[in-house]
């Protein structure tokens, strides 16, 4: 079982009857200077571990401490009287994905496989990186841009705040996080900036390859 990929790690957790904070698949400062230490500290440190503590005491005591995280997410999404719990078991999965979709080893040309697949859905790998940019780029507010499979197709969608592919059938591949939290330290104002850098430099090809699958 690989427990990078955070669609296996929920049966580990659940056998620990609450919400583990998922380990960060690199050293913090492993992704400067386009991501900095100081960012990575604040984003999984602060952000991504607030969430899984507040899911933990959302969910005490109630049939949701059984539950895996997918199970959880798919069992609140689009029900009013469950977004906080929703809201946190979502972040908790889109910010272990979101480690994940990033390398000190990314960025550059994909691996074949994937090329062949972007090529056939988008044109080029230039035509992808173009449009799932101007979506991180557009998104109004915070949310998040994501490279995901649908009807055997690659396609960019944006989703806004929590909302993530996984409750809407979605197969995700990679995703950026636009939320301010993700760049402000390193770039302030200038998303495009982070974007385009993330994109260039860490984009980690490999997994969205292996989630392709
Ligand atoms: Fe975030």
């Amino acid at each position: 079982m690989n427990l990078t990929d955070p669609s296996n790690t929920s049966d580990v957790l659940r056998a620990a009857s609450s919400i583990v904070l998922p380990p960060l698949p690199y050293a913090e400062n492993a992704l400067e200077p386009v991501i900095s230490a100081k960012t990575l500290s604040f984003h999984y440190g602060k952000h991504h571990k607030a969430y899984v503590d507040n899911l933990n005491k959302l969910i005490s005591g109630t049939d949701y401490s059984d539950l895996s995280l997918e199970e959880i997410i798919k069992g609140t999404a689009g029900r009013a009287e469950r977004a906080a719990i929703f809201n946190n078991a979502a972040q908790i999965w889109n910010h272990s994905f979101y480690w994940n979709s990033l390398s000190l080893k990314g960025g550059g040309e994909p691996p074949a496989a994937l090329k062949h697949q972007i090529e056939a859905s988008f044109g080029s790998v230039d035509a992808f990186k173009k449009e799932f940019a101007a979506a991180a780029i557009s998104h109004f507010g915070s949310g998040w841009a994501w490279l995901i499979l649908e009807d055997g197709k690659l396609k960019v969608v944006k989703t806004a705040n929590a909302e993530d592919p996984l409750t809407t059938g979605k197969k995700p591949l990679l995703t950026i996080d636009v939320w301010e939290h993700a760049y402000y330290l390193d770039y302030q104002n200038r998303r495009p900036d982070y974007v385009n850098a993330a994109l260039d430099k860490l984009i980690n090809w490999e997994f969205a390859l292996q989630n392709l699958g």
